[in-house]
């Protein structure tokens, strides 16, 4: 038992007095710009590192608590000293504390977000505070994207013109690295690479002090509840402008409870391994920051993310292997790489800025060169009809402009959708150092390899059919870091690590390990995978006008050409990648990637000077899209039908995007015009469904969809999009599946996704830019 202080009876005690005592909820909750989706990313650079702030409820930072992606609470507690008087702007543990008439809760004022930073205020007393959380989101910059950890920089300034007092204190639990509290722990405070336990010599300019934890019996590679049961937590800062710097850990309510009557920490490192669960400990810093003035205090900044050395398992001919990740390669040990990002930090938000510029005025060249319908013709709200018993009753389809919810224009619209998903997209990646001598000989070892997690859904490895809706994303950002995503896959089937003849699902059941499928067991989705990889495979060679990547790959995609061929007009009885709609034959949509893939194949076959096979791929992509006519258009001749057997039923052609993407012209364009004037008659308030099974549907595909679109379509799913961020009461990371109608998870089937990267695909629209000539012109 970990009894080290008189506090904590008498803690305990109280705090059962005194359950949740003075912080209630802010009654009005802060104003959110650009849009109050309906979580907030904090420290998100990896599946491990993923940390978010739940809207839900009103709530925000200092009422819901820090949640992991998946809703788990995480410990994460910021206070500010005022004057003597402590304010909560960050986590809840406060609650566990007695009533102090010198604790109270900051009141939130704003939130604002962009591709790179979640930046909070917060009135506490007559000072203003800013909690700025930034994870770069820079994907041409490899070393730095394979850094697992997340910057936040605190702020305050007085907003009275009187000087005052202040301090801060911030600290982390366990919970951060392990499902089960009752799992033992491990910790220790290092002053750069050094560990120590008492007072230190900190000063300006001095190493950053780090807390690492990990559990006392790690499990390489595995995980548990979605964490992961191998490697370091890490929790760093340093003195920089402050007066001073202590830390301590402890027992939660005893490490607070000292801050709140001293403003200062113990330097101590609690001697007791144990769980989260008991006497929860946790890791703390606190800075004095001295007097301060209107002007912005100098910035304390803490860095923070879950650290794996080794961080896959990969299949090679010479076995399974373990891969180092990137980071360690730029940088050497964890210390090393610890130090560099925290000293990092100026010209990491240098280039984060850089980013965010590009970004927006990127969205704005998309606009200007593709203009949202003048506002003249868009309804006003109160035009707006939604009549809950009828399912196409909410736009007027006579008059109909497409636009569900004109409060923001579409332009600030889009921005607020994009803006949300960098982060989101890039946290399900690890850049890993590929195996040092294997039979993959064209590897070449100064580039990575990259692995994603398929966050949520089921946590396999390089989904292809996740790979396949992110992919906007990487050709707006970097057309290569899509090469290092397919690497893998392409090393696995091309080394016959699989047996059957069209594409492998994923790489691996089971995040982190990349181990194949040897006996081809993996989920079925033969049409839709193999599509996807001849797609995504010249859609990288085509952004980066590298050929010789399709000569070296040409055996296997004409490989999976073949099963195309074979297989797409009239698919069997097959899942697509919306898997959890269920099986079904003859899909409209899964077949047209079938053919659209044949004629990126054509495209593929004359590059690489194997015309007789580019004509019989043009061959047979022009009869089938003929074929696919007479089946696909519904005898009312206004929409495509889900299946061809179904007569009036319907869903997002969204496989016609890559069409236009890759200047494939197969698709002919009267098909698009049909769908994208018939849309708007099936839109509910939320959105387009993904079909007409369900009132659900897929972010991702609906801006593939817009993208397909005229503008006054494209507006009705991009404003319908951004309204449900707005609106929704789901509380956990950018769903890309959501009901339509009431803007929730859907109910039947009752599946829940969140922060999966799939939501690459809302860069749709740049990403047609991006191919039709230089971004940003
Ligand atoms: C979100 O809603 C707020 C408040 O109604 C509004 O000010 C803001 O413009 C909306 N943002 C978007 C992107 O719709
Ligand atoms: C959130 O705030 C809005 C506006 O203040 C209010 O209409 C709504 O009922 C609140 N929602 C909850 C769940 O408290
Ligand atoms: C967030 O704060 C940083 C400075 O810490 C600033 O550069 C950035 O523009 C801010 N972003 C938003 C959306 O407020
Ligand atoms: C601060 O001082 C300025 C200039 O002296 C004055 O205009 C302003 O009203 C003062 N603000 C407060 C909050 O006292
Ligand atoms: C830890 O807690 C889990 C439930 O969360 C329980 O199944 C397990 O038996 C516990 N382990 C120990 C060692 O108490
Ligand atoms: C990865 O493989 C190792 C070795 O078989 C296993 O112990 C571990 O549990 C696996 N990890 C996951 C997440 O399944
Ligand atoms: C975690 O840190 C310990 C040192 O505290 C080190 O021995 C171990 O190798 C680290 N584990 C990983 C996976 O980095
Ligand atoms: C930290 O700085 C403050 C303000 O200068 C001072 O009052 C306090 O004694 C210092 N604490 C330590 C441990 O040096
Ligand atoms: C740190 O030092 C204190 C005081 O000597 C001791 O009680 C504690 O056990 C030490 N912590 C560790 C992790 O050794
Ligand atoms: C659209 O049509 C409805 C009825 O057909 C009419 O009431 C409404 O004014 C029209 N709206 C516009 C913007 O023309
Ligand atoms: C594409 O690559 C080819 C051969 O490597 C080269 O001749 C051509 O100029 C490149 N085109 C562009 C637009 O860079
Ligand atoms: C699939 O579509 C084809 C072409 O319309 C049709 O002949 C066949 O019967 C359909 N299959 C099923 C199971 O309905």
């Amino acid at each position: 038992m970990h009894l080290s202080s008189l506090f904590t009876t008498v803690l305990v005690a109280l705090a059962a007095v005194h359950p949740a005592s003075a912080q209630l909820p802010a009654s009005s909750g802060p104003s959110y710009s650009p849009a109050r989706p309906p979580a907030i990313p904090l420290a998100v650079r990896g599946p491990y590192t993923n940390a978010w702030s739940s809207t839900s409820y009103n709530g925000t930072l200092n009422t819901n608590g820090v949640v992991f992606w998946p809703g788990n609470a995480l410990g994460w507690e910021g206070m500010v000293t005022v004057d003597g008087v402590t304010y909560e702007y960050l986590g809840t543990g406060s609650q566990g504390l007695p009533a102090l008439s010198t604790l109270k809760s900051a009141t939130p004022l704003t939130v604002s977000y962009d591709s790179q930073y979640s930046n909070f205020t917060f009135a506490a007393g007559p000072v203003e505070l800013t909690a700025s959380f930034l994870s770069p989101v820079l994907p041409k910059d490899l070393c730095r994207t394979s850094i697992p950890l997340s910057y936040l920089t605190v702020t305050v300034r007085s907003t009275d013109n009187a000087t005052h007092n202040v301090q801060l204190y911030n600290d982390l639990n366990g919970a951060w690295i392990s499902y089960e509290n009752n799992r033992t722990l491990e910790w220790a405070m290092y002053q750069g690479s050094t560990s120590i336990n008492g007072s230190s010599s900190s000063g300006k300019g001095s190493a950053p002090h780090t807390w690492l934890y990990a559990l006392q019996e790690p499990y390489l590679f595995g995980e548990n509840y979605q964490f992961p049961q191998w490697g370091n937590f890490t929790f760093s800062s340093a003195q920089g402008g402050a007066q001073n710097m202590t830390y301590g850990s402890g027992y939660s309510a005893n490490v607070r409870y000292r801050y709140l009557i001293s403003h200062s920490l113990r330097n101590n490192v609690d001697g007791e391994f144990r769980g989260w669960g008991e006497q929860e400990p946790v890791f703390a810093f606190s800075h004095d920051l001295g007097s301060v003035t209107g002007n912005a205090s100098a910035a304390v900044t803490y860095t923070l993310g879950s650290v794996q050395d080794p961080i896959m398992r990969y299949l090679t001919s010479s076995g399974i292997v373990s891969l180092k990740p990137w980071w360690s390669k730029c940088y050497g040990d964890i210390f090393s790489m610890i130090a560099f990002h925290y000293d990092d930090l100026a010209q990491s938000q240098k280039l984060a800025s850089q980013w965010e510029a590009q970004l927006k005025s990127d969205v704005k060249s998309y606009y200007r060169a593709n203009p949202a319908p003048a506002p003249s013709t868009q309804l006003s709200p109160s035009q707006i009809i939604f009549d809950s018993d009828d399912a196409y009753g909410y736009l007027n389809t006579n008059n109909y402009t497409g636009v569900a919810a004109p409060t923001v224009s579409e332009a600030q619209a889009y921005y607020s959708i994009v803006a949300l998903s960098a982060r989101q997209v890039m946290g399900a990646y690890i850049l890993a150092i590929p195996p040092q001598s294997t039979s993959f000989t064209r590897q070449n070892s100064s580039e990575p390899l990259m692995f994603q997690k398929e966050i949520s859904s089921d946590g396999n490895v390089n989904t292809v059919d996740v790979m396949y809706p992110a992919m906007p994303f990487f050709l707006y950002a970097n057309p290569n870091l899509l090469r290092y995503n397919l690497e893998p896959l392409l090393q696995n089937q091309e080394s016959n690590f699989y047996p059957n003849e069209y594409s492998m699902h994923d790489l691996g059941s089971s995040f982190p390990n990349a181990t194949g499928h040897v006996e081809g067991n993996d989920e079925y989705m033969p049409v839709e995978e193999s599509g996807n990889m001849i797609l995504m495979a010249y859609a990288y060679a085509k952004f980066n006008n590298d050929t010789s990547y399709l000569q070296s790959h040409y055996p296997l995609l004409k490989q999976f050409s073949n099963y195309l061929t074979e297989y797409s007009l009239l698919p069997g009885v097959q899942l697509s990648t919306d898997d959890f709609a269920g099986e079904l034959v003859n899909q409209t949509n899964l077949a047209l990637k079938g053919i659209v893939g044949l004629a990126a194949m054509r495209e593929v076959a004359t590059l690489t000077g194997h015309f007789s096979d580019a004509s019989n791929f043009s061959a047979t992509a022009n009869d089938f899209i003929k074929a696919w006519q007479t089946y696909a258009i519904d005898p009312s001749g206004t929409h495509t039908v889900l299946s061809y057997q179904y007569r009036a039923s319907y869903g997002l052609l969204y496989n016609a995007y890559p069409d236009l993407l890759l200047n494939l012209s197969i698709v002919p364009p009267h098909i698009l015009a049909m769908q994208s004037a018939f849309y708007p008659t099936i839109s509910q308030i939320f959105g387009v469904p993904l079909d007409s099974r369900h009132e659900y549907t897929k972010s991702d595909w609906e801006m593939w969809a817009a993208a397909t679109c005229a503008p006054g379509t494209r507006s009705l799913f991009v404003t319908s999009l951004a309204a449900w961020l707005n609106a929704t009461e789901t509380g956990l990371p950018f769903s890309d599946l959501y009901d339509t109608t009431d803007g929730e998870a859907p109910q039947n089937p009752n599946i829940e996704f969140m922060a999966r990267p799939v939501v690459g695909g809302h860069f749709s629209l740049l990403a047609l830019r991006a191919g039709k000539g230089p971004v940003g012109s």
